[in-house]
């Protein structure tokens, strides 16, 4: 009999689904999908590769843990189960849920200078258009009223508005259960960010900076080791379209009391006007 074979069964019988104790909340175009993925290069991690979405779903919360534990894949003990759903951040009752089931669970939030996150968005709703055939209206339509004042009442302006759900996490969750990542970092120079998530859940440092290459064609790091050589899909890393730059800086000095009060929160900064 090869031993190595027996011994990967034995601990095959160790595996079973477990609940998550790291969850990446948010947000949206952040870079949550890279995030995954490049956590999931450590040995000790575990990723549920679909979102899930059972905190802010109210079907499938009321489905219950035992349904939500059974989405997630099977894992050691000694490993971290982790999931995404970027809609976290902005749900109500988001925080409260979670709460219910792990009061000392681990929450990623990573995030992205406020107006490339916007046009990002925008990039993502007018390719889902535009696969059903459809035109989405101009960005600056969407984004200004007919007065010219930025429009908070368009979705995606409103979740780059960060302080405004982050205040809430923060009324059930200590800020240490938190950790922000920058998102920007994290395309510009994918292992440093890894390396301060590594500490912040706890694992030692198995992401090497060979993990990482960047790939001219992509435009962005892809990540490989001794099993896997991957970079995401093209929905990510998309073209963007082109905004006049009377409108960047619009909506650049519309966030900037946003991103103070974040900063203020958070406890540093990220480098967006202030
Ligand atoms: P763009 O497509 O607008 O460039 P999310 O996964 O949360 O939807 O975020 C998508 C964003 O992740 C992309 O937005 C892209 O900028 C960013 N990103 C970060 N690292 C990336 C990588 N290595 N490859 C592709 N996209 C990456």
């Amino acid at each position: 009999i090869n031993l190595d074979i027996l011994k990967q069964r034995v601990q095959f019988t160790r595996t079973k689904r477990r609940l998550p104790q790291v969850i990446i909340i948010g947000v949206r175009k952040g870079g949550t999908r890279a995030l995954l993925e490049f956590l999931n290069v450590h040995p000790m991690v575990q990723k549920s590769s679909v979102e899930v979405h059972f905190f802010d779903n109210d079907a499938k919360h009321s489905l219950g843990l035992e349904w939500y534990r059974r989405q997630m894949p099977f894992s050691f003990p000694e490993q971290i189960t982790i999931e995404k759903s970027p809609s976290y951040f902005i749900t109500d009752k988001v925080p409260e849920r979670i709460h219910e089931m792990n009061s000392s669970i681990k929450l990623l939030l990573i995030v992205r200078d406020p107006v490339t996150r916007l046009i990002s968005d925008y990039s993502q709703l007018a390719a889902n258009k535009a696969k059903k055939g459809k035109i989405l209206p101009s960005f600056k339509e969407l984004v200004l009223n007919r007065d010219g004042q930025v429009n908070v009442n368009y979705r995606a302006v409103k979740i780059s508005m960060y302080s405004i759900y982050l205040k809430k996490w923060l009324k059930v969750f200590s800020r240490h259960q938190i950790l922000v990542v920058n998102g920007d970092q994290l395309i510009r120079d994918p292992f440093i960010e890894l390396q301060q998530i590594e500490d912040f859940l706890g694992l030692k440092h198995r992401i090497k900076r060979e993990n990482f290459y960047y790939n001219k064609t992509k435009g962005f790091f892809c990540v490989q080791n001794n099993t896997l050589n991957k970079c995401l899909n093209e929905s990510k890393g998309r073209k963007h379209p082109e905004i006049s730059p009377r409108l960047l800086s619009r909506l650049r000095r519309f966030y900037v009391p946003y991103n103070k009060e974040f900063y203020r929160a958070v406890g540093r900064s990220f480098g967006w006007p202030e």
